[in-house]
């Protein structure tokens, strides 16, 4: 068993794997090498050879308990056949949303058309540098799928003003999500992912009363659907108010907390095995700092079975260096 699956599946809280959402990426100056010279990042994330390279990078460098494999919850649009683009500054832009054609579309057309994301999964899997680690896949939520394609851009200054206006084309493209989802969460644990996290990164847009039709009901969907292979399944719904109520109508094998919520609360609350927490912006600051900050999540979960983790992505910016102290404070600690 992986240290990772020791946590989740045997409670073990004597141990404390460690990886970082987002260790693959632009932090890391051998990723920019790559992305340089690879400018459209849908076609990297489509290129099996060196989108397993970039997943295995971090693990070169540090001592890390997993592999997460190198795509993007938009490659479930993409395989939609909506158009996805990554602007330089800006992120992503999406096309708009031809559900008439999208309706039509065959389970075999979807999964031939980011097959290359399956083969990856199996190179990583079968990489001698994984070999005692897990191998994470992952998909976006439906609800932040929904946001992504709706509002074809990041909501990161609001959504549309009419995003809401169509209930046909919400419940209508909520149904679709949820089909190709299942796809693409069945082909990755075909092709190795030994665990899958949910990515609901838009959770925290949502007023609390919305929570049960747009969040619950089609993330617990989800989270049976990955059981029923005996996976476990990381959910993570980042900015939500409620996490206490998420665990118990989800019921994800493990939740991953964001930087906002009060950890002793989490423990508090929550039965379940916990990931991640502390903020990103503290690999920012200095070594002290770090060690108190990293040693604080480790002393609060100290008994309860825990895997360490930032409470989102890792930042461009950070010195790689900072994460390797990271890492070596959590193996020693
Ligand atoms: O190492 C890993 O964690 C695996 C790789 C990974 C990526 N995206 C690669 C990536 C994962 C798990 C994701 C998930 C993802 N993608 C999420 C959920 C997690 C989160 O951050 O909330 C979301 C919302 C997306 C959509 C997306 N993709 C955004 C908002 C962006 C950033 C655009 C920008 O310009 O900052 C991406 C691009 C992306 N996905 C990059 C990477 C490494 C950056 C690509 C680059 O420009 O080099």
């Amino acid at each position: 068993m992986t240290s990772l699956q020791e946590v989740i599946i045997n409670k073990k809280t004597n141990i404390n794997p460690i990886w970082v959402m987002r260790q693959a990426g632009r932090y890391l100056p051998e990723f920019r090498e790559i992305r340089k010279k690879n400018t459209d990042f849908i076609k990297l994330c489509l290129n099996p050879i060196l989108s397993t390279e970039i997943t295995i990078q971090p693990l070169k460098r540090f001592d890390l308990d997993a592999a997460i494999i190198f795509s993007d919850i938009l490659m479930l649009p993409y395989g939609l056949n909506q158009k996805v683009e990554f602007k330089k500054g800006i992120g992503p832009i999406l096309g708009t949303l031809d559900l008439k054609s999208i309706s039509k579309l065959e389970e075999v057309d979807f999964v031939k058309k980011i097959k290359p994301v399956y083969d990856l999964i199996n190179l990583v899997k079968n990489h001698d540098l994984t070999k005692d680690k897990s191998t994470i896949g992952f998909v976006g939520a439906p609800w932040t799928l929904l946001v992504y394609m709706i509002n074809q851009k990041s909501p990161k200054n609001g959504l549309k003003n009419n995003f809401f206006k169509d209930d046909s084309l919400i419940n209508k493209t909520l149904v679709i999500i949820q089909k190709f989802l299942k796809i693409h969460i069945k082909n990755q644990i075909k092709s190795g992912a030994q665990i899958i996290q949910i990515f609901d990164s838009w959770a925290g847009l949502l007023n609390e009363k919305d929570y049960s039709n747009y969040i619950y009901t089609t993330t617990a969907d989800l989270v049976e659907y990955v059981k029923s292979f005996n996976v476990p399944v990381i959910c993570f719904p980042k900015g939500i108010k409620k996490y206490k109520e998420y665990c118990e109508i989800v019921k994800p094998s493990v939740i991953c907390i964001d930087y906002e919520v009060n950890p002793k609360e989490i423990l508090r609350d929550i039965k379940i095995p916990v990931q991640g927490g502390m903020k990103p912006e503290i690999l920012l600051t200095n070594k002290e700092t770090i060690k108190k900050e990293t040693k604080k999540y480790l002393d609060i979960f100290k008994d309860h079975p825990y895997i360490f983790n930032l409470g989102h992505g890792i930042l461009p910016e950070t010195n790689p260096e900072m994460l390797d102290y990271l890492v070596k404070i959590v193996k020693n600690y």
